[in-house]
């Protein structure tokens, strides 16, 4: 029922987003819709909870925070260059990219705080990636909050979640040649690697690694 009222809202506010109108008016018109489907999907999507951490679906909210983190040297080092330069694109990034899929599928990428101060440290999601079958998991974290184990206590909660209650089958993880610390912190999550691959519209070859839910693996 709640999908299908904000579907029509959706709707609504593109047919809307048509006619001449200023700016402000529909960022207005965005940031309600936004608190719907934050509504909607708070009710849905579980926070995560582990020894020193706190994993909260990344909202509309948290654009200050990817603005930082999409322009940290590693992450345009070794993921890329979102071309993310305003609070304003970190904004449409979050509404496109990672809303839709929380929306369609319960689960995306989540913001990494520590529990102790709240103190916002990075990402790790399960994402649907064009070129690839199996949704695939991803991390990063600010500079100063890499080498601390985090990016292992973050995705083994959450992969562990995406296989007892999300009902994912698999996981992958793809990852560049030069990324020792990744392929590092991948192989220890359990994935293996299998090959490389290239995916759409990208020239480099990437080191692409798998697991199986071991639930799966049983029935078999
Ligand atoms: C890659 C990244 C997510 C790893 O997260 P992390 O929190 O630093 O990783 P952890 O501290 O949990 O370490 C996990 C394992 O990775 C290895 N590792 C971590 N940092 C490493 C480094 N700089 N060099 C070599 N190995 C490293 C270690 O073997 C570690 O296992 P150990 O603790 O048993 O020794 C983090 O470095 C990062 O944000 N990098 C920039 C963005 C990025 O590249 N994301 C991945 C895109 S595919």
């Amino acid at each position: 029922m709640m999908s299908y009222t904000l579907d029509k809202e959706y709707i609504r506010w593109i047919l809307e987003a048509k006619k001449p109108e200023t700016r402000e008016n529909r960022k207005v018109k965005i940031i309600e819709i936004i608190l719907a489907r934050k509504k909607n999907l708070m009710e849905k999507i579980k926070r995560l909870e582990t020894e020193r951490l706190l994993l909260e679906p990344m909202t509309i909210n948290e654009a200050p925070f990817i603005l930082e983190l999409y322009n940290s040297p590693n992450f345009i080092k070794f993921i890329g260059d979102r071309n993310i330069k305003s609070i304003d694109d970190a904004e449409n990034y979050i509404i496109n990219k990672f809303l839709p899929q929380f929306e369609r599928l319960g689960y995306g990428n989540f913001l990494i705080k520590l529990k102790a101060d709240e103190k916002k440290i990075g990402s790790v999601g399960i994402f649907e990636r064009e070129g690839l079958e199996v949704h695939d998991i991803g991390f990063s974290f600010l500079p100063e909050f890499e080498g601390k184990g985090y990016g292992f206590e973050s995705a083994k909660k959450l992969m562990e979640t995406a296989f007892s209650e999300l009902g994912l089958k698999k996981i992958s993880a793809i990852t560049s040649k030069e990324n020792v610390a990744s392929q590092k912190l991948i192989e220890k999550l359990g994935l293996n690697y299998l090959k490389t691959i290239k995916l759409p519209d990208d020239d480099d070859e990437l080191l692409y690694y798998e697991i199986e839910n071991i639930a799966n693996l049983l029935q078999k």
